[in-house]
């Protein structure tokens, strides 16, 4: 028999969107005296304690205690951050566009020192781990230097990363430029080396449109007509400026979308970040072509982007997929459950002249940074559950961080309300007093990271 792990703990994933389903009961696995059994890298089963320990006849002395009083819980997804802004996260006073001349593009430069690179790719995967990110979806810059860095850290924790260097020929500093034929050749050489190897994927990463020319779009678009399985990311309807921007730079566009519609790029997995202000047609594109949105709303407030309409997003007649992204450095922590609390207030906000004000319940949200961003990035058949034979990655949660936490959980525990019920109250309270010290383990590959 190949070596098992098996953790005695209460165990939450989600098997739909909770905001779907009239009975939650059918969205929710929870198991409050479960059992978590891991075969090397993958879960073998996850179930009622009582029941896995008699259906496989499982010697007590096996199993850990460690985790007795936590929630276990797939790990977290992150679908859009920049790794080179880890340092300059918390940067003063500007919108988008003169954040990026004044502090992103001249950090970014330094990303073109292989050795500074990976130190920091370094330090932001174990961020990433310490704030129980077990998956997510990577700006590098646009050296190759620093995407080689971002995935040799990656790989070493075996750990499943979508990253990909920054495409970008004009309107930034010419230290950061590429030209469209080696963005073409660089990204191709990348691809070769690191999609699909191991639990690495690669995503084709034109920054934005309006640092792309259409030569360079055009050849983002025989990238992924080469290599079907590789992801799009980039930037869209973040900032009023930059839609302006990208209008009169696109004057045949009919939208800011269909700018990267016309290069084919609006495709399955392929990830917009932000999707702020977006026109009916390009809802209606994105749903259609089963593209999907990453939400950012920590960037979104800080540099006074704007909110998202994440109801209109989710409408069930032209639904788009969407994940939360941390967007760091614009992102003000790499934290999802802190992502979750300013999501929260941006949907109550977004919500108060509708007619049924319906907030962001703690089901809903951290089935957005599980099942919900793996759906989003067409990977819901590997991570984002507990069930067999998925891959591995999971964190442990504490709910009683320090003493506000303890008390607010056990007022909620006094109350003695069902299961489910007491579960909803204490994720809602961790959603929106949590962050990185409620993580008290996480692993990847079925292996303790943090
Ligand atoms: N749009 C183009 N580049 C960026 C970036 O680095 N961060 C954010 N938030 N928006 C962008
Ligand atoms: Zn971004």
């Amino acid at each position: 028999m190949n070596k098992r792990k098996f953790f005695k703990t209460s165990i939450l994933y989600f098997e739909k969107d909770p905001s779907k389903c009239e009975n939650k009961k059918n969205s929710i696995k929870f198991y409050k005296n479960g059992l978590l059994i891991i075969e090397e890298t993958k879960i073998f089963a996850s179930g009622d304690y009582e029941e896995l320990i008699s259906l496989y006849n499982i010697d007590k002395k096996d199993i850990s205690l460690e985790y007795e009083d936590n929630l276990i819980m797939p790990g977290f997804i992150d679908t859009h951050l920049h790794y080179a802004q880890t340092e300059m996260i918390g940067s003063f006073g500007e919108q988008l566009l003169p954040w990026l001349e004044k502090y992103t593009f001249p950090t970014e430069m330094k990303y073109k020192d292989p050795i500074y690179a990976k130190e920091m790719a370094n330090f932001f995967i174990k961020e990433l781990f310490k704030n129980g990110t077990t998956t997510a979806a990577v700006f590098t810059t646009v050296h190759k230097e620093s995407t080689n860095a971002i995935f040799e850290v990656a790989n070493k924790y075996k750990m499943r990363l979508i990253a990909g260097k920054v495409m970008m020929d004009r309107n930034a500093p010419k230290e950061l430029l590429d030209d469209a034929k080696s963005s073409y050749e660089d990204s191709l050489e990348l691809i070769e080396k690191w999609h699909e190897k191991d639990r690495l994927l690669y995503a084709i990463t034109p920054r934005f449109a309006p640092t792309s020319t259409k030569e360079q779009l055009e050849l983002a678009r025989k990238l992924k007509e080469k290599y079907p399985t590789t992801y799009i990311q980039t930037h869209l309807s973040e900032n009023l400026n930059e839609i302006q921007w990208v209008k009169s730079l696109f004057s045949n566009a009919k939208s800011y979308l269909d700018v990267y519609d016309s290069f084919g790029l609006v495709t399955n997995r392929a990830i917009f970040g932000h999707a702020i202000y977006l026109e009916e047609q390009e809802y209606k594109t994105l749903h259609e072509k089963g593209a999907s949105v990453s939400l950012c709303p920590t960037s979104n407030l800080f540099l006074g982007s704007g909110l998202f309409k994440i109801k209109k997003l989710k409408d069930e007649n032209c639904e788009v997929k969407i994940g939360f992204g941390s967007d760091v450095g614009a992102g003000t922590t790499l934290n999802m459950i802190k992502t979750l609390n300013e999501a929260y207030k941006i949907v109550s906000l977004e919500q108060n002249s509708a007619q049924n004000r319906e907030a962001l319940s703690a089901f809903e949200g951290f089935y957005q940074i599980t099942l919900g961003a793996s759906i989003s990035l067409d990977l819901e058949d590997k991570i984002g559950k507990l069930a067999s034979n998925y891959e591995a990655d999971f964190v442990v949660i504490d709910f009683k961080a320090d003493e506000i936490q303890n008390l607010r959980m056990q007022k909620i525990e006094e109350q003695n309300k069902d299961d489910l019920a007491e579960l909803e109250e204490k994720l809602f309270a961790l959603m929106i007093m949590g962050d990185d010290r409620n993580i008290k383990a996480t692993f990847v590959n079925g292996k303790k990271v943090y």
